[in-house]
């Protein structure tokens, strides 16, 4: 039988119907909140946003924009694997092209990472492969750091390891301090998360077991690179 590429798949989608894209919160939801504002001129449509805390102020940006939400509280479940199952259901349900983690604090299994293999993205704030996993800005500080930045890139079962997609460098001054980075991150962040959503939605984008390829075009390790 003859099988269609991933992107051309979606293309003939377009067709009909935008890209759906979910979206995963913990928090305050500001990368949700420019994705949302991005989405009429970005191609894509956001179908559900989904947390697994009751209090992520991004669940009352979503209700405003008038989006499904759905809450899934991981301390109701004994294991990560069941936890992680309902979510996928969850998820399903809603028939999404795309699933977008927008500071969702949450290590998932492989299971769940290969169940969405190829359309499950990450935003993290440093400049991947250095400093993956939490506090990033403080220790960008303590080593003395002259740059930091953000990273987007596809997931894949190794924690903050998945293929580069997209990387913007700030400079570090001396005066710096974490919540100053944080902030200059934050906004490099808005800037190039719902245009990697915008490339994906288009067809442009696309993980293949050698990296991540734009216009069919592999893209080097630290992915498109902005500064
Ligand atoms: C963002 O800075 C994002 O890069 C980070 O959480 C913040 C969420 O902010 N993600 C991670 O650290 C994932 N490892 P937001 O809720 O305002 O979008």
């Amino acid at each position: 039988m003859h099988s269609t590429p991933a992107h051309t798949d979606l293309a003939l989608k377009n067709k009909t119907r935008p890209c759906q894209v979910a979206v995963l919160i913990s928090g305050n939801g500001s990368n949700l909140q420019a994705i949302i504002d991005y989405s009429s001129i970005g191609g894509y449509q956001l179908c559900a946003v989904i947390s697994n805390r009751a209090d992520a102020f991004g669940l009352q940006r979503a209700t405003r924009a008038g989006i499904a939400t759905r809450l899934l509280d991981h301390k109701a479940f004994t294991s990560r694997e069941a936890f992680d199952a309902q979510l996928m259901q969850e998820i399903d349900a809603f028939r999404p092209d795309l699933v977008v983690l927008a500071g969702f604090m949450r290590i998932l299994s492989s299971g769940f990472v290969q169940h969405y293999a190829g359309r499950l993205l990450n935003i993290h704030p440093s400049l991947l492969p250095d400093y993956k996993g939490i506090n990033t800005h403080q220790r960008v500080l303590d080593a003395g750091e002259p740059q930091h930045g953000v990273s987007v890139h596809f997931v894949t079962p190794e924690l903050d390891g998945g293929p580069v997609i997209r990387q913007a460098v700030i400079n570090v001054t001396a005066d710096d301090t974490r919540d100053s980075l944080a902030q200059r991150v934050a906004i490099e962040e808005h800037k190039i998360y719902p245009e990697v959503i915008e490339w994906f939605a288009s067809g442009r984008l696309t993980m293949d077991k050698n990296g991540v390829l734009l216009d069919q075009q592999h893209l080097p390790s630290c992915g498109i690179r902005t500064r």
